[in-house]
């Protein structure tokens, strides 16, 4: 059974989904493994490299393959060359991508959706939310270092003591504790904010302080946040105001599945931060946590630098292919006996991130969409 991989063809994504060093893992379970000439250049995997892990690569790569791996959702000429019954695994938010969901129905795929993989401890392994964020967060953090003309550590110099950066991040899920973790390594006195109560004990022992806000907590269904309701928000931002101008750098990564990312920081609490501060925001192209923050871009607001995040983890392609590959192929062998795919629906993790299947619309909420 042949798995194609796909070159990425949306704009900026430089990510590959299956990386040379697992092809082994895919040929090893009796796949052939087919790829398009330059699917993994982006991300600084050869043609070549390709060829030597075993994969044939070939501009037919897609042409009646029996399973599709990418990043990005397929295009629909390529759900066309698909074998019958073929199936589909990526990043596809079935919400956003209704027209594409009723041509992989129509055409009988197989779709499963990455970020509808349960957050289960049995799927850690395929969770690429958590893999991409992982990233994501990381380079926040190094975006905010090399943005801010200043330290980030406590020097102690013949010339004078120099005081450390003041970091404050907000939203402290998967992205945010590993931006915390790594401006702490650069030395940074971080804080950080959530609205889940277990965030704060996650915060503190990345080596940051929790900052407590007089609010309660405010969990939603999976562990997740909710979103906030008018006067909390109101609440929130007045709070959180000091201990944004306070900040040298901020970093935000709250988010709120299914949502607009919450509004965190309005321009007024950007304008009173220090000239020279930076402002990171991860959650830009879901809608922004600072107000005028632009997905792929820096904008000035007074003296402050604010750059909004756009396809963060391909920044660091490599390693986020590295892991998203991961991912991916766990999953696709999860499905999988003896070199063919065997799904099972009653399975909680196959289920769960189906998005079609059998000329049907698998995802209960899509289907409601549809209808
Ligand atoms: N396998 C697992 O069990 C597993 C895997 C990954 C994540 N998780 C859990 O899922 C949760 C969050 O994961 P995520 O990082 O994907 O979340 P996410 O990307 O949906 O949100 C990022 C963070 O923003 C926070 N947030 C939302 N609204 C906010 C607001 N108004 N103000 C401040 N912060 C706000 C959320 O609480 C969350 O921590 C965590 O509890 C995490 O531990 C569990």
């Amino acid at each position: 059974m042949k798995v194609a991989i796909a070159a990425e063809t949306r704009s900026g994504e430089r990510r590959v989904a299956l990386v040379p060093n697992l092809v082994s893992r895919l040929t090893g379970a009796g796949f052939e493994v087919a790829v398009e000439p330059g699917a993994g250049a982006a991300a600084h995997h050869s043609d070549d490299d390709y060829r030597a892990a075993g994969a044939d690569v070939t501009p037919d790569a897609v042409s009646g393959a029996a399973a599709l791996l990418g990043v990005q959702p397929p295009t629909e000429a390529q759900v066309d060359t698909l074998a019958d019954h073929a199936v589909v695994i990526s990043f596809l938010p079935p919400a956003q991508e209704l027209g594409l969901v009723t041509t992989l129905r129509d055409a009988n795929v197989s779709a499963f959706s990455m970020e509808l993989v349960p957050r289960t401890s049995r799927a850690q392994s395929m969770d690429a939310l958590s893999s991409q964020a992982l990233v994501a967060g990381y380079r926040c953090a190094i975006v905010a270092a090399e943005r801010l003309p200043r330290f980030f550590p406590l020097l102690m110099t013949a010339a004078g003591t120099v005081a450390p950066a003041k970091v404050l991040v907000l939203g402290a899920g998967v992205a945010g504790l590993q931006a915390i973790a790594t401006a702490r390594r650069l030395g940074a006195v971080v804080r950080a904010y959530d609205v889940r109560a277990a965030a704060a004990e996650e915060v503190r022992s990345v080596g940051a302080e929790f900052v407590e806000l007089e609010l309660p907590p405010l969990e939603g269904a999976g562990g997740y946040a909710r979103e906030m309701t008018e006067d909390r928000a109101a609440k929130q931002l007045e709070l959180l105001a000091p201990h944004v101008a306070e900040a040298d750098a901020l970093i935000t990564t709250a988010a709120v599945p299914g949502r607009r990312a919450p509004l965190l920081v309005t321009r007024e609490m950007v304008a009173a931060m220090r000239p020279g501060s930076v402002v990171v925001d991860l959650a830009a192209e879901q809608g922004g946590n600072v107000e005028g923050a632009v997905p792929g871009e820096e904008i000035a607001v007074g003296g402050v630098r604010v750059w909004g995040g756009a396809n963060v983890p391909s920044q660091m392609p490599a390693q986020a292919s590295q892991l998203y590959s991961t991912n991916v192929v766990n999953l696709l062998l999860h499905m999988a006996s003896e070199g063919k795919l065997a799904l099972d629906l009653d399975d909680d993790i196959v289920s769960g991130c189906c998005v079609t299947h059998d000329g049907k619309v698998h995802h209960a909420p899509t289907r409601e969409l549809l209808s």
